[in-house]
C-alpha cells in the first residue's frame, strides 16, 4: 500500500494555505502598512468621469490583451517607452492594467504622442495611419452612444476604495458622459495616459 503525499487532501489544504498567508505577507501586508507613504509621493489624479468612461471601453474592447501599461526601469525599455512605472503611479488604477503581452507597443506614456484626430483614424481603420499594422479596427466605437447612467455608480464604488471623488464631481459625471461616442471617451482615456507622471523632473 503506497502512501503518496500527493493523494492526501490535508497535505494539499495545509501546503495551499501555506503558500497563500506566504504571499499575503510579501505583497499585501507591505501594501497596507505603506499605503499613505505611497499615496504622498504620487503624482498620480483620480481619472475624469469621461476618462473612465473611457478605460472600462479600453477593458470591455480587450485592448490590454495586446498592449502594456508597465515600462521596466531597463534601458532599453526607457529608451522605448519613457518614463519607468513606479507603484505611485498606480493607486487610482482598479483593477491596474500592466497586461502581460506586447502584440503592440506599451502604452503607459501616451499622453500628447499623437492629436486626437490621429487616434481617430487609426482606431476606425489602424492601417489609414501605420500601413503596416496588425491592430484590429473599431469602427463602432464612433457610432455607439455612451448614455453615462452608470458612471456616477461606478465613481461612489471607487471612492469606497479611496479615490477622492467629490459630490460634485459625482454629481456631474453623467452630464460629461452622456451623449459621447466610445470613441470619443477612449480617446480622453488614451491621452490621459502618462499625462499627469510627466511632470515630474527626470533624473
Ligand atoms: C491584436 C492586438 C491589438 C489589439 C487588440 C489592440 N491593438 Fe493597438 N496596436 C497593436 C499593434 C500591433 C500596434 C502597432 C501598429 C500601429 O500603430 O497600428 C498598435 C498600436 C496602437 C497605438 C499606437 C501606439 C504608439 O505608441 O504608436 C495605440 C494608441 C493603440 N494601439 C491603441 C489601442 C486601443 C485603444 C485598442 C483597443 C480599442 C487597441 N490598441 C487594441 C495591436 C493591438
Amino acid at each position: 500500500m503506497s502512501k503518496d503525499f500527493t493523494h492526501s487532501l490535508v497535505i494539499l489544504i495545509i501546503v495551499t494555505l501555506v503558500v497563500a498567508s506566504f504571499s499575503l505577507v510579501v505583497w499585501v501586508v507591505p501594501n497596507i502598512v505603506r499605503g499613505d507613504d505611497i499615496a504622498k509621493g504620487s503624482l498620480a489624479k483620480p481619472f475624469t468621469a469621461i476618462e473612465l468612461a473611457g478605460r472600462d471601453i479600453y477593458i470591455s474592447e480587450g485592448c490590454h490583451v495586446c498592449h502594456t501599461q508597465m515600462v521596466r526601469p531597463l534601458d532599453p525599455e526607457v529608451k522605448r517607452n519613457g518614463r519607468p512605472n513606479q507603484e505611485s503611479d498606480d493607486i487610482y488604477e482598479f483593477p491596474n492594467l500592466w497586461g502581460s503581452k506586447r502584440t503592440g507597443p506599451d502604452l503607459t506614456n501616451l499622453a500628447r504622442k499623437y492629436s486626437d484626430q490621429w487616434h481617430v483614424l487609426h482606431l476606425v481603420d489602424p492601417r489609414q495611419v501605420v500601413p503596416t499594422s496588425i491592430m484590429p479596427a473599431y469602427p463602432w466605437l464612433f457610432e455607439q452612444i455612451l448614455s453615462g447612467d452608470d458612471i456616477s455608480a461606478k465613481m461612489e464604488t471607487l471612492r469606497t476604495l479611496g479615490v477622492p471623488y467629490t459630490d460634485e464631481e459625482i454629481g456631474d459625471a453623467r452630464l460629461q458622459v452622456r451623449g459621447k461616442t466610445k470613441g470619443e471617451a477612449l480617446i480622453r482615456y488614451l491621452q490621459s495616459l502618462g499625462k499627469d507622471t510627466s511632470q515630474e523632473v527626470s533624473p
